[in-house]
């Protein structure tokens, strides 16, 4: 049989074909565009998704046997408002999750409810891109279009209501949204009275890998395919991509560098850290994990090499940078503002240390460097907890660069085991449909079956030791600018 994963990413949707082998037989990309509105509001229109998903279904399965496509699930951006009126019209544009605009609705629920409390109700804090304060927002800023909601979901939801008809999510991507008591795996009453909203607002709650229902009629009729397609609620982009990498099971870790940068340890027990500065969320796989997530971390080189540099070269342009662990210059890579371990909105991107022999190579190695200096203040928070890790797995197309994985193998000091594919929530979200399908008892068997590790890199003690000797300049870097960040604002 095969089977789909749909990506919905941030800047495209990538679609994945499947055999029941785990072989990818086909990926397409469909972009969409992105608005910011305000500095550091970010939207997009829900409509776009779903007809760049339909056109890249057809594509994708125009020469595949389509009586063989079973199943469909997703990997998607995690967090962000989607909201339908009573005749399931779109309210506004999604408000994504990179967006910054809830800072206040953030003080609000972080210090008038109290961190304790959220914590309490749902494992988590608030942070801007969250969807609660994003609710929050829409009844402050938009009391009429608040006044319209009559259905509530994450991305990746919406898609699968267009497919199936069904207002269904996942307990993974669900976590963020700060209104899932994670624990307990159910809606939050007290965080529902909160943000004024009524339970009968939210979708179902699924596990990823459960069937929510099959295609509609006339949407299967249009891709050509049976209705009988069964489509699986799927899973935040970074638990389906923790799936498509063999992140399952106990003290797994993945990195995904995409647009966001995340670093993810799966577990089977719950589990939250004191000053939640990691989110404790449900994992695909039917257990929980930890996770660190930086708002920019492909989308800094991408700004620096196309926006900056002016190419889309990005192979030559890091074939120039060998020396590693002597760069004097920094880049903190918060070009969004930036979630985790800050929480701080407010914070930009910065170059500090440049010197009039600085090259445009050391600026690139700058940025390259940031990304992953700042991964490691995330894995600093894990290792505080006494979670030990020796090895990570790495996706996104970030992953593609050899010289990326060595900075980070040496950087994070830890071994980086490279997969055969890096497609990881698109490959995740086709494994979370086969074993919707019956093709594999559990998330974890699939993983077992259809993850091969190809190559791993193994950090350099001498070189690791300069890196360590650098991490600790990076460290001072942040809160010696951080009250210029209030001022810059
Ligand atoms: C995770 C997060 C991002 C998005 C990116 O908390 O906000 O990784 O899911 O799509």
């Amino acid at each position: 049989m095969l089977y789909i994963g749909i990506d919905l990413g941030t800047s495209a949707v990538k679609l994945l074909l499947m055999d029941g082998e785990g072989k990818i037989q086909r990926i397409v990309s469909k972009e969409y565009p992105i608005e910011f509105p305000h500095p550091g509001w970010s939207q997009q229109n829900p409509q776009d998704w779903y007809t760049q998903t339909m056109e890249g279904i057809r594509e994708l399965v125009a020469q595949a046997d389509r009586d063989q496509v079973a199943g469909i699930s997703f990997g998607g951006q995690m967090h962000g408002l989607v909201i339908l009126d009573e005749n399931d019209q779109v309210i506004r544009p999604a408000i994504l999750w990179n967006d910054g605009r809830t800072s206040e609705e953030c003080d609000y629920l972080n210090n008038v409810i109290g961190k304790e409390k959220l914590s309490e109700y749902t494992a988590n804090i608030s942070f801007t891109g969250f969807t609660a304060p994003k609710i929050l927002w829409v009844k402050n800023q938009e009391p009429e279009n608040f006044k319209r909601i009559a259905k509530i979901m994450l991305p990746k939801d919406y898609l699968a209501y267009r497919l199936t008809g069904v207002h269904c999510t996942d307990y993974s991507d669900a976590s963020g949204m700060l209104l899932l008591d994670v624990k307990n795996r159910r809606w939050s009453q007290e965080m529902c009275d909160i943000c004024n909203i009524r339970m009968e607002m939210l979708p179902r709650l699924y596990e990823s890998y459960e069937c929510v229902g099959t295609l509609k009629e006339d949407v299967a009729a249009q891709l050509g395919l049976s209705a009988s397609v069964r489509v699986a609620a799927g899973a935040g982009d970074n638990a389906a991509a923790a799936v498509g990498t063999g992140t399952v099971g106990e003290g797994m870790c993945n990195i995904s560098l995409g647009t966001s940068g995340t670093i993810f340890i799966s577990s089977h027990r719950f589990g939250v850290d004191k000053y939640n500065a990691l989110h404790a969320f449900a994992h695909a796989d039917g257990y929980y994990h930890l996770m660190g997530c930086m708002l920019s971390a492909a989308s800094c080189n991408k700004w620096w090499m196309e926006d900056i540099v002016g190419t889309g070269d990005y192979a030559g342009e890091q074939a120039g940078i060998d020396r590693l662990g002597e760069n004097h210059v920094y880049f903190l890579p918060y070009l969004m503002g930036e979630r985790s371990p800050h929480n701080n909105p407010g914070a930009r991107g910065t170059f500090i240390g440049m010197t009039m022999d600085t090259t445009r190579a050391d600026m690139t190695q700058a940025v390259l460097e940031g990304v992953a200096f700042a991964l490691r203040d995330s894995l600093e928070v894990a290792r505080s907890l006494g979670i030990h890790l020796e090895r990570t797995k790495i996706c996104g197309g970030g992953a593609k660069s050899p010289l990326w994985k060595r900075m980070i193998a040496n950087i994070l000091n830890l071994k980086v085991d490279v997969i055969e594919s890096e497609e990881g929530p698109a490959l995740g979200g086709a494994m979370l449909a086969a074993v919707a399908c019956g093709e594999f008892e559990s998330v974890e068997a699939a993983a077992r079956r259809i993850v091969r590790i190809v190559d791993t890199v193994e950090p350099e003690p001498e070189l690791a030791a300069r890196y360590d000797a650098r991490y600790q300049q990076f460290k001072e870097i942040y809160p010696a600018c951080k009250p210029l960040f209030e001022i810059l604002k």
